[in-house]
């Protein structure tokens, strides 16, 4: 089993601080270059885009990509607080992790509100991307603690995966983009070993129900998360459609749609719930029901086909 420290967590967090001027610079996004790497994009899917096509829907995926993360951030922020304030008076190390914690997910979300802005100013037009992140936040955090710390867990350690596997070697993504990804890699690397105290902290004293609650409300999240990337790849398709000044036939958006969504359902879900680190926590707290339980559910939610189209949107 991994041995964190709060206290390595919150000495490593001070080493690797950084702040939102230093991350964005004076460069801007490329427009010839790709915003996001293929293996995170759903380009590889779709036939219907020729490879410029191809290139600029990741520019659209990155926005709706950084999106995710501030609308996801929203939730962690206070959950870490709430967490901070459990350790207060009792463990100084912890507190002092978690409130820092807590501080650099609001940082991070200015960065992605920050990114958007620029998003849209080097596009020539606003991204549609998915709203209601305060309502979404409150009925994530009425679930079961655990079941979000869980959650948080895999979002945390994917941030890892997606860099390093992804982002750090590849010599055709943006550079703007690769920094901004690199920067939240490095303090998020903190977040997912605290991720981990956390949880066993919480996991050491739950009854048997609270568990079984736990793992019901484990379920719902995932499934609401879901929901939110089918919302978005509905965006992202009429995004790109504006941004290639294009209508597609409804063969070619169903094509892009389902793509996209599959894209984004690795990206947000399987990248992080089969990540070796969230899996080693996943099944140091489960019971082998308990496991079978929440990967049926994961399973089905990947099989799952995109929404239908609603033109009203
Ligand atoms: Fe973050
Ligand atoms: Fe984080």
């Amino acid at each position: 089993m991994a041995t964190y420290s709060y206290g390595g967590c919150i000495e490593q967090a001070y080493r690797v601080n950084w702040k939102i001027k230093d991350v964005l610079g004076t460069v801007d996004f490329d427009l010839s270059r790709p915003w996001l790497p293929a293996d995170l994009s759903g380009s590889a899917g779709i036939f219907c885009l020729n490879p410029e096509e191809k290139r600029k829907l990741t520019h659209v995926e990155m926005g709706a990509y950084a999106h995710l993360f501030g609308f996801l951030e929203t939730f962690i922020a206070p959950l870490m607080v709430d967490l901070a304030l459990d350790s207060e008076g009792e463990d100084r190390q912890a507190f002092e992790a978690l409130t820092n914690f807590a501080s650099e997910e609001v940082k991070h979300m200015h960065l992605f509100r920050e990114v958007s802005r620029r998003v849209d100013g080097r596009l020539g037009f606003p991204l549609k991307l998915i709203d209601g992140q305060s309502e979404v936040a409150r009925a994530v955090l009425s679930k079961n603690k655990g079941a979000v710390l869980l959650l948080t867990s895999a979002i945390e350690w994917f941030t890892q995966h997606h860099y390093i596997s992804s982002m750090n070697h590849s010599d055709e993504l943006d550079p703007l983009t690769r920094e901004i990804f690199r920067c939240h890699w490095m303090e998020e690397a903190q977040h997912a070993r605290l991720d981990h105290l956390e949880a066993l902290r919480l996991f050491k004293d739950m009854t048997t129900i609270e568990r079984e609650e736990t793992f019901e409300d484990l379920v719902w999240l995932l499934a609401t998360l879901d929901g939110l990337l089918e919302q978005q790849a509905i965006l992202d398709c009429m995004n790109l459609g504006r941004y290639l000044g294009r209508t597609f036939t409804e063969q070619e958006r169903s094509e892009v749609l389902e793509s996209l969504l599959k894209a984004k359902r690795h990206c947000f879900i399987e990248s992080g719930v089969t990540h070796p680190n969230f899996l080693e926590l996943f099944l140091s707290v489960t019971t082998s029901s308990q496991q079978m339980r929440v990967q049926g559910a994961v399973g089905l939610l990947l099989q799952k086909r995109p929404i239908q189209w609603n033109p009203s949107d």
